[in-house]
Order: C-alpha cells, then structure tokens, then sequence
C-alpha cells in the first residue's frame, strides 16, 4: 500500500509507522512525506531516506492555490491512502474529492466529541473522565467522517493540556499503526488481477 503521510509537527506518529514498517508490522510502502511547513516530521522522513516535500500555505496568495498545488504534489505520488498524521491544515473539498475515501485523519479526542484544532484543551475544560483517539476517513466536513478506529484513554485530575496529549498520543500511535495494518490487508485483496487467498 502506497502511503503519502502528511504532517505539521513533531511527527511522532509518522515515526511510528516507519517503526512498525522497519519491524514488519506493518505491509506499508511511505512514498512521500509532506508539509506545510518546515517541522521534526519532515525531518524524521529525511532521516529515514523518505521523499519529502513542502507546501507551504504562505507561499499562495489564495488558499484554493495552496490547495490545488498540494493536490498535484500528493497525486504525483500516485498513494493508496494519504495519512494526514497531525497535519493541522483544513483542505478543501475539491482536494478531498480527488482522493475520495482514501484520506485517514488521526485525531486526539474520541469523535464526535471534540473536533477541531484544540481537541485535548476543550476535553480537559469540559471536565470528561475519559477521552481518546480517533483515525477517520476524512470528508469535506472537518472531523467529521466515518470513523475507523478508537482508542479510550483515561483523564487524570491532575492532568495539564501537554500531559494529556502525551498519553492521548501513546495510543494514538498504536492505533494509527494498526488501523494502516487492517487498511493494507484490504488494498491487496482490491487490487484487480492479483490472486486472493
Ligand atoms: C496528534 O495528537 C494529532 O492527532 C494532532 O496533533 C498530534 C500530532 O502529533 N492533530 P505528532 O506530530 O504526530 O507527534
């Protein structure tokens, strides 16, 4: 399975796929990594001999721009699925379109609670005693698509925003690698022409 993984920040759940496909856990091929700005995940994908490249949405006067030349540039690389892997940019629906039912989000709140950019804080301001992960299909709507798997993950009273989303994004790890692992099973028994077992 042809993986584009896109990312914005630390890119700890980029690394815990290319772990996983390092120990064979995982029947994944990461084509590209992309960004919209420079990060540690676009570093991460260099230092693991990954083709990256960068979008950055202050490069295009209008977002449509920004939007179709990140569509060319993942579509160049011809993937099965597109993993937005803490990629913290909304795309349009156009782009959504071009790739339809093959882009997975990983978010860190269990969906529909608590979509958006500032899932871990609105968790913790609302008092819940338990929260999550969630990898999504992704749809026009943000946050909003049907829902592939979920982890629970407890809240502690003495909980900050940051220790929140370490523990959120121990899981989250886990469960992005193997929702991958599920979804590459799947491709391979799609592809026309290869005998199935
Ligand atoms: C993850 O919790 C993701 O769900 C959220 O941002 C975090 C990204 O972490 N949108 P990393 O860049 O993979 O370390």
């Amino acid at each position: 399975m042809r993986l584009v993984v896109m990312v914005s920040g630390s890119g700890t759940n980029l690394q815990a796929i290319i772990d996983a496909l390092h120990k064979g856990d995982v029947d994944v091929d990461i084509v590209a990594v992309g960004a919209d700005k420079p990060c540690a995940g676009l570093k991460r994908a260099e230092a693991a001999g990954i083709d990256t490249f960068l979008v950055p949405l202050a490069n295009y006067p209008e977002r449509e721009q920004w939007n179709r030349s990140l569509e060319r540039a993942i579509a160049g690389y011809n993937p099965d699925r597109v993993v937005f892997a803490g990629f913290m940019r909304i795309v349009d629906a156009h782009l959504v379109a071009r790739f339809a039912g093959r882009i997975i989000n990983t978010h860190p709140s269990l969906l529909p609670s608590f979509p958006g950019a500032h899932a871990v804080r609105d968790a913790l301001n609302f008092g819940v005693k338990v929260t999550g992960a969630s990898v999504h299909e992704v749809v026009a709507d943000v946050d909003a698509g049907p829902i592939l798997a979920q982890a629970a993950v407890p809240v502690t009273p003495e909980d900050t925003e940051e220790t929140l989303h370490e523990r959120i994004k121990s899981a989250e790890r886990g469960l992005l690698v193997n929702a991958l692992a599920t979804l590459s099973r799947e491709v391979t028994f799609d592809r026309p022409g290869e005998e199935q077992s």
